[in-house]
């Protein structure tokens, strides 16, 4: 017997062991008991770090959404599978049980072949929080087409780069969304993207702002009637295990954004598992992650995870301060939601707010409560459990990452005792190390270095879409035959885990990954910049904020500097999107370089985090004299 549902410490223990000792037969256990196959494997694991290759469950047959909706059908086709909260309090919430869902699912998916779209195409989805986003992905997992969700925050330019990497035939969008009192155009984005896109020949739009829009004869057709008119009954198509499921994008320190592969078999069975028992859940609970469906989060723990259990996920549009910041509440009052998954970013502007807007409502119903996506700091943290957990809902700071699939280093609520800002303990099956500079790794505890994993877990990912070599440079080459996740981390004297930041150029800011060379290339593209470069520097709210040091092409330049501000931050806003915006922007007259002419970002950083007492050596420096300049002008 598999332990699916883990209820003490010692079981904890117990599991973690055997998953480590025998991980062949703890997960062949599981995925025997707990999902339902089209045909078995024949070899649970194959792996090997340094080609990298890993693959789970070859061999076996199976279709997720059959696993995720059609084998709940009998014992809870009336249960409420995605449970929609509109941005708009006053709209009524949709409640989508497991039939509703599985007809959707099948109307979406008829759609998709009618339009020519098969197994193994990619398509892309460019929409807001509303249930055709879930809605469209489960479509495209029932016929094996690979989805490609970008974030509807990202720029035309961003959305194009997307599209193209991966060579989507298809983009399903919709006229706009709403988001909190504004709306916005997602459709003119779309329409400005597909300039650069020749490989898109046709776009679904869904209805959701009501706006009259324009629509490309023979290429966009309007979704609804598409769906009025489909037959609700689709046979999954059978995929194999590792099959790819979808593509998600993440930003790297350089380059082009990473199309991050995941597959079918494994990254079921482990977010599925994953959920379970990181939110403790049990049939009758209403459980909801605040996350975006185009992020990794929304992927695993809105859609996959939570109807891999058959459980009622909620799927919110708005936005925490919509119509006021009693708006989180309201919900976990309105839908009694038991567990509550959120990011540290929203955590501190809600706390910023005082505690007014929660004591107007019944939040009695919460029994975990769940963060992630960057370092929790320790008063965010206490303002949680005092205020909304009030010290009885456990939190689970769970640490993972895109490429990671699923929860990695996370207590376990009611199992694990908790430590503020630590995620704890490597959940089952998760073999952690820290590694030094040179290589080796630290045993012990009381120790801190760079986060890596020694084994295979059923949810990673396999590749980069289209450039495996990236994968293996980025993720197994700084330390032989282990995963690096980019992270320094500390151990403590339990082995509890404190996970510190990135080691790397990534820069998270509101809990996105933000690489610091796309952002550089969008200012440089500003014909009045000569180079750039940009780091963090601490936030009340954002965790990190960004800070650009900008040469100016002209030193004599004439222009208003906070004009040039607006223009640069406009460039990066259409680029990228608004969220990698800079909150400071110094113009400077050198950026500090070694002889080789890397930008020295230690001390950028420095500067910008005002901790000047002790820049380090800064004698190896090609132009030292520099760093006294910049100091004297910093914002
Ligand atoms: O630096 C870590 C941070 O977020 C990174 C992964 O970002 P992304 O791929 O966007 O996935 C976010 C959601 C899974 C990690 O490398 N991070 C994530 N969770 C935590 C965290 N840092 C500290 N504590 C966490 N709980």
């Amino acid at each position: 017997m598999s332990n699916y549902h883990i209820k003490h410490l010692e079981e904890y223990y117990q599991v973690y062991r055997k998953s480590i000792r025998e991980p062949e037969n703890f997960w062949e256990e599981v995925a025997e008991e707990h999902f339902m196959w089209r045909k078995k494997w024949d070899n649970v694991l194959s792996w090997d770090f340094n080609k990298p290759e890993v693959k789970w469950f070859e061999g076996a047959k199976l279709n997720i959404t059959e696993n995720c909706i059609d084998r709940h059908l009998s014992t809870r086709g009336d249960k409420t599978a995605i449970l929609f909260e509109p941005n708009d309090s006053s709209e009524p919430a949709e409640h989508i049980t497991y039939k509703q869902l599985h007809k959707r699912v099948n109307k979406f998916a008829n759609v998709l072949k009618d339009k020519g779209i098969q197994k193994g195409d990619r398509v892309c989805i460019y929409l807001p929080m509303i249930p055709e986003l879930a809605i469209s992905v489960l479509a495209c997992a029932r016929i094996g087409a690979i989805h490609s969700v970008v974030f509807a925050g990202f720029s035309s330019t961003a959305l194009a780069t997307r599209i193209n990497d991966s060579d989507c035939k298809m983009v399903i969008a919709s006229d706009g969304s709403f988001r909190g009192s504004k709306t916005i155009d997602l459709k003119g984005i779309v329409d400005d993207a597909l300039e650069d896109c020749p490989g898109v020949n046709s776009v679904l739009v869904a209805k959701r702002i009501h706006s009259d829009i324009p629509m490309k004869e023979g290429r966009d057709l309007w979704l609804q009637p598409l769906l009025d008119a489909a037959s609700d009954d689709c046979k999954a198509e059978i995929m194999d295990a590792e099959d790819p499921l979808f593509i998600l994008y993440t930003s790297g320190s350089t380059g082009k954004p990473k199309g991050m592969v995941h597959t079918t078999g494994g990254y079921m069975v482990y977010t599925a598992y994953t959920f379970k028992n990181v939110f403790q859940y049990t049939e009758n609970d209403v459980y909801w992650c605040t996350a975006d469906i185009g992020w990794i989060t929304g992927h695993s723990y809105i859609v996959y995870g939570p109807l891999a259990n058959g459980a009622t996920s909620v799927m919110f549009e708005g936005v925490p301060s919509y119509p006021d910041f009693g708006r989180f509440w309201e919900i976990v009052e309105k839908h009694k939601v038991t567990q509550f998954y959120t990011a540290p970013t929203a955590i501190r502007a809600l706390a910023k707010e005082g505690v007014g807007h929660l004591e107007k409502y019944d939040l009695s119903s919460l029994k975990v409560l769940g963060t992630v996506g960057e370092p929790i700091n320790e008063e965010a943290w206490h303002w949680y459990d005092d205020n909304v957990g009030k010290k009885k809902a456990p939190i689970v700071d769970t640490w993972w990452q895109t490429e990671t699939g699923g929860i990695m280093i996370t207590p376990i609520p009611f199992v694990t005792p908790t430590k503020p800002t630590y995620a704890t303990l490597p959940f089952i099956g998760i073999q952690p190390a820290l590694m030094d500079e040179n290589g080796k790794e630290i045993k012990g505890n009381q120790v801190d270095g760079r986060l890596c994993i020694k084994f295979p877990w059923p949810s990673m990912a396999r590749t980069i879409w289209g450039n495996h070599q990236r994968y293996k440079e980025t993720y197994f080459s700084a330390f032989k035959d282990k995963y690096f996740t980019g992270d320094g981390a500390l151990r403590d004297e339990v082995g509890y885990y404190r996970i510190t930041g990135r080691v790397d150029d990534v820069i998270i800011v509101s809990g996105h990954n933000l690489g610091t060379a796309p952002i550089e290339d969008a200012i440089n593209e500003h014909p009045a910049v000569a180079e750039s470069a940009i780091v963090g520097f601490p936030h009340d709210i954002k965790g990190n904020a960004l800070y650009g040091y900008v040469i100016l092409k002209d030193v004599g330049e004439t222009r208003d500097h906070n004009n040039l501000r607006k223009e640069i931050n406009q460039l990066i806003t259409e680029q990228i999107g608004p969220i990698a915006k800079l909150d400071k922007i110094q113009f400077t007259s050198g950026l500090p370089k070694t002889r080789s002419g890397k930008i020295m970002r230690r001390i950028l950083r420095k500067i910008a985090c005002k901790e000047t007492s002790n820049l380090g050596d800064t004698s190896t420096l090609l132009n030292p004299e520099v760093v006294q300049d910049i100091m004297d002008n910093a914002l």
